[in-house]
């Protein structure tokens, strides 16, 4: 029989889980989940003071920005999550409450996919092909309704995708949006996001960047694969913050945080399938991953 308090490497909370069937723990490790690392702490953190910012004529302004894939939709998420719309019947003022809006910019974007964004986000029906004004009207009753006090915009850079004249129409709509409802408004993109909000000096000002660096081989890469490899319920330790194997996983990943998940992952379902019940130099040049790059290439 296995003894659960063996699996020293393991959280303590997912220690009995690794008693469990192979099948039942792949289906676990393949399940998304959030790891805790400090820049993402940080973020949040920074959000939260968004939020409890009082209302005035100038609301700060937050762009997370940072490579495709490096964890900074996850964040936006994780931030919209802690804070949940509260049911019309759950208020004292009988309007549902929603703290926290999350919306994409829309590809190709003009004021009327924007604003039909919004109102889908509010889960407000419309007609796509309705008149602008009308959409502006109902979009800005509900948000101001509905006690919204921070708008996150997602994919941003897609601002960049419109013509010159449309990039600018977005970028006036923007910061009159802020200062008409006095919310905060948060950015989230690539750099080419905090391109298109420099080419405005009065966004440029208003909008504090937050990076989210690719990952480096220093403490807080170790510190989270230390973390990955507690929360993996694997029954034996696998050491991934030492040297060798934290430098193979930087490599392979090129230090974007979604190939580091995806390669540990991979190689922990090699791991249970091939009963080595450890992540080895082995497990990770067999678990087939490809680099990002190369896998650009040969997409091409
Ligand atoms: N905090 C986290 N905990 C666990 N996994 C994470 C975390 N952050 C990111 N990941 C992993 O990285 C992947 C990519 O994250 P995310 O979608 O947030 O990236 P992104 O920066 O928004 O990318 P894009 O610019 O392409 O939209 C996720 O699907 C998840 O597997
Ligand atoms: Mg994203």
């Amino acid at each position: 029989m296995v003894v659960s308090e063996a699996y020293a490497h393991l959280h303590p909370s997912i220690r009995h889980l690794a008693d469990e069937d192979q099948a039942a723990r792949i289906r676990r490790i393949r399940t998304d989940r959030w790891i805790g690392y400090a820049r993402a702490e940080l973020a949040l953190g920074a959000l939260d003071d968004l939020l409890s910012f009082p209302k005035r004529t100038r609301m700060p302004n937050l762009l997370v920005v940072g490579p495709t894939n490096n964890g900074k939709t996850m964040i936006v998420e994780k931030f919209r999550r802690a804070h949940p719309l509260r049911e019309a019947c759950e208020t004292p003022g009988g309007m549902a409450s929603i703290p926290v809006l999350k919306v994409q910019m829309p590809p190709g974007p003009d004021e009327c996919r924007f604003f039909g964004a919004i109102l889908d986000a509010l889960g407000m029906p419309h007609a796509p092909h309705g008149r602008v004004a009308a959409k502006q009207d109902a979009a800005l009753r509900v948000l101001r309704d509905t006690g919204v006090r921070v708008l996150v915009i997602d994919e941003l850079h897609n601002l960049l995708s419109g013509s010159a004249l449309q990039q600018r129409r977005l970028l006036n709509l923007l910061r009159w949006l802020g200062n008409e409802l006095q919310i905060a408004l948060v950015g989230v993109g690539t750099a080419e996001a905090l391109r298109a909000i420099r080419s405005d000096d009065q966004l440029a000002n208003r909008f504090e960047p937050f990076p989210l660096p690719l990952w480096d081989d220093d403490d807080g890469f170790r510190r989270l694969l230390s973390t990955l490899e507690a929360v993996l319920p694997l029954r034996r330790a696998s050491g991934l913050a030492e040297p060798a194997i934290a430098s193979r996983i930087l490599a392979g990943s090129e230090g974007v945080l979604g190939e580091i998940v995806s390669m540990v992952v991979r190689a922990a379902v090699m791991a249970i399938s091939s009963g080595v019940e450890a992540i080895t130099m082995r497990t990770l040049d067999g678990a087939g991953f490809v680099r990002p790059s190369e896998r650009r290439r040969v997409a091409i």
